[in-house]
């Protein structure tokens, strides 16, 4: 498709980490963007890990509605022509699940979409997902993924490695003196900033690529930028490995308590062992966002 024929853009997730790159990163290319939200004031903040604000001149349009309730969505679709859905649960605390967010809000989504016309659909999966299937995360991504492909509509699926957000938890464990690492830490990854994969996803969302793993610029172990966080924090490393075993009882224990929980602490537990390595896109390096991060400590 002609880069020229896209002109009206709808991003959902526009408050998390990736999402507010993306609304900047679509205005940037010269789309017209209508923001869907919950919150603007969320919107209008900036967000954990150094995640923009959205300014006026970010979005031509905010729509706030909510997609658990899809009376409140009347109009959301009206004259666009592709939508960019990062819309998922990694850190917010609701007490949704994944089958309620990251399924049923994407497929209000897209159920909306295609009775609106909406000519392409870009949706953020992850990457390696056919390696981790027994994760419940995992496989609601990839039902939307199977619903996208099945809509009629045109299709795009971003599947990202690790972002910088993550890395940011890291960077605050180091800035506290001591990292906790589920497993050695010797599992590799290429983790990306939220500028790098905004630009990425808006460029997969115009090519004629159906389905692209994004990575960073550099191939690292979580020890290696556990290391890397200390050196910037300007502290002696504290590295303390919670062992496999012991992480996987703790997750069935979680999970007896709350099943969300758990399969999110599974999730963590099992990004923990894999290798998370995707095609380079990026230029911004770790060193680089946890510098920024430890700047704005000062
Ligand atoms: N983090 C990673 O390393 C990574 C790697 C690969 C793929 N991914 C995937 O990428 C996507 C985006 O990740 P992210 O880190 O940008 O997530 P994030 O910062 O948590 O943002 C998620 C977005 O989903 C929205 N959302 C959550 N619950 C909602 C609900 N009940 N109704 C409406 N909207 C809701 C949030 O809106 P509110 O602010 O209103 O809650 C937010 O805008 C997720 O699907 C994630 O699984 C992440």
């Amino acid at each position: 498709m002609a880069e020229t024929e896209i002109k009206r853009v709808l991003v959902a997730g526009a408050t998390g980490y990736l999402g507010k790159y993306a609304v900047k990163a679509f205005k940037e290319r010269g789309y017209w963007v209508r923001v869907l939200t919950r919150s603007e004031r969320r919107l209008r903040k900036p967000g954990p890990f150094k995640a923009p604000a959205i300014t006026e001149a970010d979005a031509d349009e905010v729509f706030v509605g909510e997609l658990t309730k899809p009376e409140t969505l009347d109009g959301v679709m009206d004259g666009i022509d592709l939508v960019f859905s990062s819309v998922g649960i990694s850190r917010q605390r609701d007490g949704l699940t994944f089958e309620q967010v990251d399924y049923q809000c994407n497929a209000t989504l897209i159920e909306l979409a295609k009775a609106a016309g909406v000519k392409r659909f870009t949706y953020v999966s992850m990457q390696g997902a056919e390696n981790i299937m027994q994760l419940v995360i995992t496989q609601v991504h990839e039902r939307v993924v199977d619903l996208l492909k099945n809509s009629g509509m045109e299709y795009r699926i971003v599947r990202p490695c690790g972002y910088f957000s993550d890395m940011g938890a890291l960077y605050d464990m180091a800035k506290r003196g001591r990292v906790f690492l589920v497993g050695k830490g010797l599992n590799k990854m290429s983790p990306i900033h939220g500028r790098d994969l905004a630009r990425a996803c808006v460029e997969i969302s115009e090519g004629d690529e159906l389905e692209a793993e994004v990575g960073g610029p550099e191939t690292m172990t979580q020890l290696e930028a556990a290391y890397l966080a200390f050196d910037v924090v300007g502290k002696k490393p504290k590295i303390t490995v919670v062992p496999m075993w012991l992480a996987r009882a703790l997750v069935k224990v979680i999970g007896v308590l709350s099943t969300q929980f758990g399969d999110l602490a599974d999730f963590i537990v099992t990004a923990g062992e894999i290798d998370g390595v995707g095609p380079v896109r990026g230029t911004m390096t770790l060193r680089s966002y946890f510098e920024e991060l430890h700047a704005a400590d000062q």
